[in-house]
């Protein structure tokens, strides 16, 4: 099939690959010259495990090629996907600027038959308004379809090609037909592809990551209480997660989720309820309460430093909002980092891939070091605020020795408490003795 993928983005891009990857012709456009002269280099703009290797193959293959002209992809393509970014407005509900723009371009252009996917996470109602704005531009004839994308950074690529369901939102048979034909490669596992009206697989998209971070803030809860009784969350969460009903994953405590999705797809279920007059109160408890969790780190070090962090030299592991990504949109790292710099502290930072992000968002105001090993040097703490994988097991006996005093705050439960004490480590961590 040919394909066009407006948005060329985190989701824009493993989307247009994985179609390529199938044997579909892909042209993907983003209105950022920059970004698509670099990926007609064969350059890759973020961090994605796979995705450079995907790319490269399908651009030499011919079936994947890059443009800033969306008219051209639009008369060229007969399933056209928006995958344009859907940002946290004023109010809290989600800025459907961009997607409205990329309708009406699409419209503009159209000159036969399209199947106009909506992508990008959107409140119940937008492929109405979608159809609507379409509807206004062009005589021709489409589908408007809702495909809401469940894939996680870090592990998009392999979301994306084996999901665990996909989910398509139609009114029109000849739509949905199309939709099924295209996600046939990817469901022969077993997978499910789910027809259901627009406002449902709109609708599914927020329910699914509003739980996922439900989960998250409850486990910081409990984390919280399990502090006041001197038991341990681990060993919590291991007989909590051993029962079938409630399963293992996106139980463990830390300092907040973050990302480009759940906290502003939490906001959005927030607004768009209330502005039916409904009053999602889980949801306002679980955004306030990983407000709280962002700040973990620093009210620990508040408690053992006193409030005055001037002359002190803190280290910290990960920046981005979690590990396998370079992104650090929300990232509890970006409070955290504030919170030392209004303490006086200084502050040097490693991270494996969100080192360039980080100079945009801190500048010079952040030492970034070259390494692990090089964050810690001369620092009086260390905080782990990403649990990437190289700091799970470190030569903690160099640490020791780099560091200017052995205090280590934990933000993701990653060390062994009862071991790195017994290493001489003043060591805090999330809910556990
Ligand atoms: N990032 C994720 O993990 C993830 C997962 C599932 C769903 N989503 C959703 O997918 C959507 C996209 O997210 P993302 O993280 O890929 O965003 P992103 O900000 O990384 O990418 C969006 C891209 O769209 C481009 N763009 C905007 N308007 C355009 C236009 N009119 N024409 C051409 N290009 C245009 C931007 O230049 C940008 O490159 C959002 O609604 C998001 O909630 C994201």
């Amino acid at each position: 099939m040919k394909i066009a993928v407006i948005g060329t983005g985190y989701v824009g891009l493993v989307v247009g690959a994985c179609f390529a990857e199938t044997g579909n012709d892909v042209i993907c456009v983003d209105k950022d010259a920059a970004k698509v002269r670099m990926l007609r280099r064969g350059r890759i703009p973020i961090y994605e495990p796979g995705l450079e290797e995907l790319v490269r193959r399908n651009r030499q293959e011919k079936r994947l090629t890059f443009t800033t002209r969306l008219p051209e992809a639009v008369r060229k393509s007969e399933v056209i996907f928006i995958a344009v970014g859907t940002p946290t407005g004023e109010d809290g509900s989600a800025d459907l600027q961009h997607v409205l723009t990329a309708a009406t371009e699409i419209a503009r252009a159209m000159n036969g038959y399209r199947v106009i996917v909506d992508k990008s996470t959107v409140p119940a109602g937008t492929s109405e308004l979608v159809r609507e704005v379409i509807r206004r531009e062009t005589t021709h004839p489409f589908s408007v379809v809702s495909n809401p994308e469940f894939l996680k950074q870090g592990a998009a690529v392999e979301d994306f090609l084996k999901p665990d369901r996909v989910v398509i939102g139609a009114t029109d048979e000849r739509g949905a037909r199309i939709m099924t034909e295209l996600y046939q490669p990817f469901t022969r596992t077993g997978a499910p592809i789910m027809v259901m009206d627009c406002a449902s697989a709109e609708l599914a998209k927020y329910a699914a990551n509003a739980m996922l971070a439900t989960r998250i803030s409850f486990m910081n809860e409990v984390a919280m209480v399990c502090d006041r009784f001197g038991a341990d969350v681990d060993q919590v969460r291991r007989a909590v997660a051993s029962d079938r009903r409630i399963g293992a994953a996106f139980l463990f405590p830390g300092v907040g989720y973050g990302g480009s999705c759940f906290p502003k797809d939490v906001k959005a279920i927030l607004k768009f309820s209330a502005d039916r007059k409904y009053r999602f109160r889980i949801l306002e408890a679980v955004e306030s309460v990983n407000e709280a969790q962002k700040l973990r780190l620093l009210e620990k070090l508040d408690r053992h430093f006193g409030k005055s962090l001037e002359g002190k030299r803190i280290g910290m592991w990960g920046l981005a909002f979690k590990p396998r990504t370079d992104d650090m949109r929300e990232a509890p790292a970006i409070p955290i980092i504030r919170g030392l710099l209004a303490r006086g502290a200084r502050v040097q930072a490693f991270d494996p891939e969100a080192r360039d992000v980080a100079k945009r968002i801190f500048g010079g105001k952040v030492t970034y070091s070259r390494s692990a090993y090089d964050a810690v040097k001369g620092v009086d703490a260390l905080l782990v605020v990403t649990e990437w994988n190289e700091f799970r097991e470190p030569d903690f006996r160099k640490i020791k020795r780099l560091m200017r005093a052995p205090v280590i705050f934990d933000g993701r439960n990653i060390f062994n408490p009862q071991q790195i004490r017994e290493l001489g480590f003043t060591y805090g961590s999330i809910g556990r003795p």
